[in-house]
């Protein structure tokens, strides 16, 4: 079998061109222009290049961005003192601070510090708990966008058998939340499985699902996949000059029925979730304005 492959570009581009006309829309009605600040601390190529692609997008979805560079040594209070200017700036709809930070600044205590109002990445524990409750105020971007994967490509995922691989904040742990949920591509029954996790192969054979996000080049390999499985790779790894995911996808998608490609599968999707979740912020605080 040769899987079908999941075109995250194309969706996302869809999407994308949906979302601009909601968000010209809005500005009409309301004359506000949704505005999303991205914060980024310090030197790392890659984060530099995730958050230019970020901005790209919102420019071409007339979404105002702007983007705060602070130096690598940018002090944790520093970077409170920012968060809390955007926090209390009407004007800002959406905050957006880039991970990873430098080792002497805390995550957890600046991704705290962002108004729950404003947190477009759905990191904050009040929108993580809404979520979970099955009434969120933003989904977490990346899992949001897999999920649109599956429906996209007609996935059936009511009943079937999802194994999320990695339990990080970010995708494992919400990713099992969103698929467990009632509601469209969701009501699977779900494993989240992780670096602790025993016979690891014998789960993702059983799967009819595959979200892999473990972070680690080629990892699931083509004997770990039933074959007729959808296979949705969240890896974005660098062996030398290639971008390669979680998956070993030339040997994967000739046991897969779908699957995503990386570049070009997921990735897309994330940022065009991030959209999606600035014009709901403008939306929310223009109403409660
Ligand atoms: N670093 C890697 N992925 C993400 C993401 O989705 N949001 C933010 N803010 N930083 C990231």
């Amino acid at each position: 079998m040769s899987a079908t492959i999941i075109d995250g570009k194309a969706i996302a581009a869809e999407l994308r061109e949906q979302l601009a006309t909601e968000v010209a829309a809005f500005t009409d009605d309301s004359g506000i222009t949704p505005h999303l600040a991205a914060v980024l601390v310090g030197e790392d190529p890659a984060s530099a290049v995730y958050v230019r692609n970020k901005q790209r997008a919102c420019e071409k979805a007339s979404i105002r961005s702007t983007l705060h560079r602070l130096a690598a040594e940018t002090t944790q209070d520093e970077l409170l003192a920012l968060v809390a200017e955007l926090n209390a700036d009407p004007n800002t709809h959406g905050i957006l601070v880039q991970l990873p930070l430098p080792s002497q600044i805390d995550e957890q205590s600046v991704l705290d510090a962002v108004s729950p109002i404003k947190d477009v990445d759905c990191f904050h524990a009040e929108n993580v708990g809404l979520m979970v409750q099955g009434r969120p105020r933003f989904l977490p971007c990346t899992p949001a966008g897999c999920q649109q994967l599956l429906l996209a490509s007609g996935t059936q995922v009511a009943g079937a058998h999802a194994v999320v691989l990695g339990r990080s904040e970010i995708v494992g742990k919400p990713m099992g939340m969103m698929l467990v949920q009632r509601g469209a591509a969701a009501n699977a029954t779900v494993t989240i499985c992780h670096s602790r996790t025993a016979n690891l192969a014998e789960v993702t054979r059983q799967a009819d699902i595959i979200v892999a996000a473990i972070g680690k080049p080629n990892f699931v390999t083509a004997d770990m996949v039933k074959p007729g499985a959808v296979v949705i790779d969240v890896g974005i790894n660098r062996v030398g000059e290639k971008l390669v995911g979680d998956v070993d996808y030339e040997a994967v998608r000739n046991v897969a029925s779908a699957i995503t490609p990386v570049p070009g599968g997921v990735g897309p999707m994330t940022i065009a979730m991030l959209l999606k979740n600035t014009l709901t912020a403008a939306r929310l605080q223009a109403a409660s304005a």
